[in-house]
């Protein structure tokens, strides 16, 4: 490398070379790299959930990479009347989940946690067993493998004894399994009130707590 370049123009020359790479300046926590969350919406019930986590999630310094599942399209559209152009208004990035080739599929991407909410029975058993057939399994199992913190809002009722056996499972590899369960000691008022409080509990998990949670504190 020709030491008379200055930094700018290796790196440009790099890039050249090597393709669309994170400048490195990007690539590690700190001053003027966003913490970037994928948040993942599924077809479980509850797309008010992943919704709202959006909301609450756009603020300066986080970076919000959107999925959605097919299944997830429906319940949303079903359950809020919101449609995927709502969603997208509301993140920085968002890719078509057939697109197996896109950057979350890759480790090497500098990504900090997923949130999938609300996520389903079929996406939490496919993530355990590491099928990894469409960019949300794969960025998912990314996260596990790079020990990036995962969190699944599982939302399902009864659980069965395999449920809950996945449920231990991705413990163990490391998930954290927050199932949006509403708390009445703070007594909700409104059904929005009920859904921040599982929200809240998920940023709180994030390292990213919000600042008008209501907490606990007699
Ligand atoms: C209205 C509606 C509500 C559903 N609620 C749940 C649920 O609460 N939990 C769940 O695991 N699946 C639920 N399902 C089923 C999932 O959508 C289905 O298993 C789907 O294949 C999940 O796909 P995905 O994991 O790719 O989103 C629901 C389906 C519909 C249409």
């Amino acid at each position: 490398m020709n030491p008379e370049l200055n930094y700018s123009e290796t790196q440009r020359q790099e890039q050249e070379r090597t393709g669309p790479l994170v400048p490195k300046s990007e690539q590690a926590p700190g001053p003027g790299r966003p913490f970037r969350t994928i948040l993942a919406l599924t077809g479980a019930s509850g797309a008010i959930y992943g919704l709202r986590l959006l909301e609450r999630l756009r603020r300066p310094g986080v970076e919000i990479h959107l999925l959605v599942s097919h299944a997830g399209l429906r319940t949303l559209e079903l359950e809020t009347g919101r449609r995927l152009s709502d969603l997208k208004a509301l993140a920085d990035y968002h890719y078509p989940i057939r697109d197996v080739g896109a950057r979350l599929a890759s480790g090497s991407y500098p990504m900090d946690a997923m949130v999938i909410a609300p996520c389903s029975i079929r996406t939490m058993s496919a993530i355990a067993a590491g099928i990894s057939s469409n960019l949300l399994l794969r960025a998912a199992d990314v996260t596990l493998k790079e020990r990036r913190k995962l969190i699944l809002m599982v939302r399902e009722s009864p659980l069965h004894l395999g449920h809950l056996r996945t449920m231990v499972a991705l413990t163990e590899m490391g998930a954290i399994i927050a199932p949006p369960i509403p708390a009445f000691y703070n007594r909700p008022q409104t059904v929005l009130e009920l859904v921040d409080y599982s929200v809240e509990r998920v940023l709180d998990l994030l390292g990213l707590p919000a600042a008008e949670a209501r907490r606990w504190d007699p």
